[in-house]
């Protein structure tokens, strides 16, 4: 496949097949992807982190739909992934997906952090969406360390774009912090 590696500033971006995978620095809130994806939780009535900043940025409409899944189905194991609108958020929809607890890494953790960037990708597909953003998911008080994390993060989506016909073309990650960028640029660069 061809794989096209362009760095300009805070920006890095690489081609997969039929995808592009681009890493920035900021705030997800201020995404105007089709989607923005969410590091909930499996009660998915909100919390600190990426969850927080969404809900208040987003608006009770997001809580709301959360609310109306748990009634139907309960709430949101990890791995899972389900859709709600964005509420106020530039994006048009959030993809709550639960990562897992980092127990020491033979938990299974690998595994279903890799199930939340295919499940979302594939909710994301099914709607026909062409841009999506992810955060770092488990990395902050899940306490998945960041390089390990970053390396199942964009394998799993480099995967997804040049496997999964109907993958949305346009993949971002946004990073909050510089060292956490620099982990998923390190992971990017050395697919
Ligand atoms: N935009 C982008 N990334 C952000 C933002 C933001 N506005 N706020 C935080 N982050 C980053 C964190 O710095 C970290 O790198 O998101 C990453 C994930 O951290 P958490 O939000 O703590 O998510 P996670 O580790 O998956 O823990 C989920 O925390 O907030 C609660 O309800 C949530 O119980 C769940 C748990």
């Amino acid at each position: 496949m061809e794989k096209h590696t362009t760095v300009s500033g805070e920006e890095m971006e690489r081609d997969f097949g039929s995808g592009t995978i681009q890493l920035a620095r900021g705030d997800i809130t201020k995404e105007s992807t089709d989607a923005v994806v969410n590091a909930a939780n499996e009660s998915l009535l909100g919390g600190g982190g990426v969850d927080g900043a969404i809900h208040r940025a987003g608006g009770p409409a997001i809580l709301e739909e959360c609310r109306a899944i748990r009634a139907r189905q309960g709430g949101c194991p990890p791995g899972e992934a389900v859709v709600t609108g964005g509420g106020r958020l530039p994006a048009r929809f959030v993809i709550h997906t639960v990562g897992p607890v980092w127990r020491g890494g033979d938990q299974g953790e690998p595994a279903i952090l890799a199930s939340c960037y295919r499940n979302a990708l594939r909710l994301a597909a099914e709607k026909g969406l062409r841009s999506v953003s992810f955060p770092s998911i488990a990395t902050g008080a899940y306490g998945y360390p960041v390089g390990k994390a970053a390396a199942v993060a964009l394998s799993t989506v480099a995967t997804f774009l040049a496997e999964e016909k109907g993958a949305p073309p346009r993949v971002r990650f946004v990073l909050f912090d510089e060292e956490t960028l620099r982990a998923y640029r390190e992971s990017l660069a050395s697919l």
